[in-house]
């Protein structure tokens, strides 16, 4: 077996075993797509059909059963609807900044309905997500959500800020990524790890394994952005390189080559035999190589805190899944 065959395998294993949640959790977020006022109730049915890959949902449902004992499913589903609606919005928001045309395969909220109905549908989406927690009983779950949802708006407003500096330095970028992306996997991991009903400790190793997890799995979707390792995207390569991100392959090939000529390359990175140039140069030095060793050195921390979880088949499902999760191809 490959290693995206072992990426499939191990994904199609955990979504099996959380199944009811999950199931139980799409049906939460159609009914409250549908239960929208007009203007908003197809739009967002639409978003919320549209098939995702529920990893945030099946790091929460993993977590929150794995140490043994069956749980309150409605809590779990409650919560990770409440992840998905809040991960959507930020995604309707997201194609609006970046000016993408394709989410997931199909056309971007944006580009079908224009960008004002794009910002209102996504407000709309962030506030129902909130809701979905109100009334959960443990308050460490909305406080951790409602966290995530301001920590990935930090995370988007800096990326925009340092968009096109080419001093970015290592630190920079992982301050980036923490906050638009691992912030709500740590919330993911934590919530997980609250309805699990570990006790404090173990739910903050579990926030770090949720934030290693998270940089880890931002850092190979800067990997595929440039189409290395990628199938079946849903979406348009180097748009990353277009809007003038630079991310991890990029910043490593800045640490170690002159920068003017590449400065260059990027200004004229809309034009595809530019783009395509730039990653033979970035494969040439070994960037690609580079960015993935530092993100299956996040994959190997996020899986050193399973060693504080009781051994079962669960820990081990995810122990293959952060370690499956180098090889992704979407
Ligand atoms: C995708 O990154 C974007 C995110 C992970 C977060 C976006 C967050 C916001 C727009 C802030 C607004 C948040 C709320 C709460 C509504 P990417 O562009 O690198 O990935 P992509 O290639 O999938 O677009
Ligand atoms: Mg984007």
């Amino acid at each position: 077996m490959n290693f995206s065959d072992k990426y499939q395998d191990v994904i199609n294993q955990a979504r099996k075993l959380v199944q009811p949640a999950l199931d139980l959790s799409d049906r939460m977020m159609r009914e409250v797509a549908e239960r929208s006022p007009s203007g908003l109730r197809e739009r967002i049915t639409q978003v919320v059909e549209r098939p995702g890959k529920r990893l945030r949902s099946i790091l929460l449902f993993l977590l929150a059963s794995s140490n043994g004992e069956t749980r309150d499913l409605k809590r779990m589903a409650r919560a990770a609807a409440s992840v998905e609606m809040l991960h959507l919005a930020s995604l309707v928001h997201d194609d609006v900044i970046d000016s993408s045309e394709f989410r997931r395969g199909l056309s971007s909220m944006h580009s079908a309905f224009g960008n004002k109905i794009a910002v209102l549908a996504g407000d709309y989406m962030l506030a129902q997500s909130l809701i979905f927690v109100l009334e959960e009983e443990d308050r460490r779950i909305p406080q951790s959500l409602a966290k995530a949802a301001s920590l990935l708006v930090a995370g988007e407003i800096l990326e925009i800020d340092l968009a096109r500096n080419t001093d970015i330095s290592f630190e920079e970028y992982i301050r980036v990524i923490e906050g638009k992306t691992a912030s709500l996997l740590v919330s993911c991991a934590k919530c997980g790890a609250i309805l699990a009903g570990y006790n404090s400790e173990i739910v903050e190793e579990s926030e770090k394994l949720g934030l290693h997890f998270g940089i880890a799995f931002q850092i190979i979707d800067d990997i595929l952005d440039y189409g290395i390792g990628a199938e079946s995207l849903g979406k348009k390569k180097f748009e990353d390189l277009q809007n003038g991100l630079i991310t991890l392959p990029m910043l490593l090939y800045f640490q170690k080559n002159p920068k003017e000529e590449m400065e260059n390359l990027i200004k004229n990175a809309y034009d595809s035999h530019i783009a395509n140039l730039i990653v033979e140069k970035l494969k040439n030095a070994n960037c690609f190589e580079e960015a993935k060793a530092v993100a299956c050195s996040h994959l190997f921390k996020a899986a050193e805190v399973l060693e504080k979880l009781p051994s079962n088949p669960i820990n081990t499902l995810l122990k293959d899944f952060f370690e499956a999760m180098a090889e992704r191809r979407n």
